[in-house]
């Protein structure tokens, strides 16, 4: 069965809209360890956060909070980088996604450069794999992003699917087969193969072509969906959208 984790990024970005500090304070709107539980019930596998250099959505005490109070796995996103390395040491989250990360970007606009920088990357992996969490790279559906991820002896590899959810045409089309291509050969070197990034309530349908997909991490379109439905229900349509996935095909 295909998983979802729910990246809740989101929540704290509406939070921080406000500038936010004191974060378990009853002012702190919307609370982040309410939105993990809300998730929870409705079906998520995992709740995903990402801590960015700049700190404009999560901020390091969220997800001590949400580790506290929700009994799920965490999956840390994280740049590689000694400040992020010390932090996820001391969290001590189920996973950690490796993403590049730009200060000008929105969000994560391109998968993480594993072939150009190996050897640091490695040593990333290393040392996190020693804290005892499972370790991904978050890389475009390219073969030679691939095999390095599996080369450096990653754990998990999580393909970006950001051009699948923006290309139209045939370069929708062609998208969708660098992805099939890429869980292959992620799948036969012995990775883990989860995606994200742009996944919605209308994409998901075709992402089912991809086979070997383990997880799904999906933010954006679930935390869009839970203004109207709250979020509990807005996870568990997405996890009944995700039913019927064949895997292997
Ligand atoms: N996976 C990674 C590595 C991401 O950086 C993001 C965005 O934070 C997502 C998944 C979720 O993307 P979206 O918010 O578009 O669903």
């Amino acid at each position: 069965m295909l998983k979802l984790g729910v990246n809740i990024d989101h929540v704290s970005t509406l939070r921080q809209a406000r500038y936010a500090t004191m974060l378990d304070s009853p002012n702190a709107e919307p609370d982040i360890v309410a939105a993990a539980l809300a998730a929870r019930t409705g079906g998520a596998d995992s709740i995903t956060m990402h801590v960015r250099g700049d700190r404009r959505h999560v901020q390091e005490e969220d997800v001590s909070r949400v580790k506290k109070a929700c009994d799920l796995p965490i999956n840390f996103e994280m740049a590689s980088t000694a400040e992020m390395l010390e932090i996820a040491l001391r969290l001590g989250p189920d996973f950690v996604c490796l993403v590049p990360e730009n200060r000008q970007e929105i969000t994560t606009e391109g998968g993480l450069d594993v072939a150009g920088q190996q050897e640091s990357l490695r040593a990333t992996v290393t040392t996190l794999r020693r804290g005892g969490g499972m370790v991904s790279m978050f890389i475009d559906p390219d073969e030679e992003q691939i095999r390095a991820s599996a080369e450096i002896e990653a754990d998990m590899i999580e393909l970006h699917t950001g051009c699948f959810a923006n290309l139209v045409g045939e370069d929708h089309v062609d998208e969708i087969e660098r992805l099939v291509d890429g869980a292959r050969l992620g799948h036969e070197l012995g990775l883990q193969v989860n995606a994200g990034h742009g996944i919605n309530y209308r994409n998901i349908g075709e992402l089912f072509k991809v086979p070997h997909l383990l997880e799904l991490n999906i933010g954006h379109s679930i935390v869009s969906r839970a203004i109207t439905t709250g979020l509990e229900q807005a996870v568990r349509e997405m996890a009944e959208a995700m039913q019927g996935y064949p895997g292997e095909a």
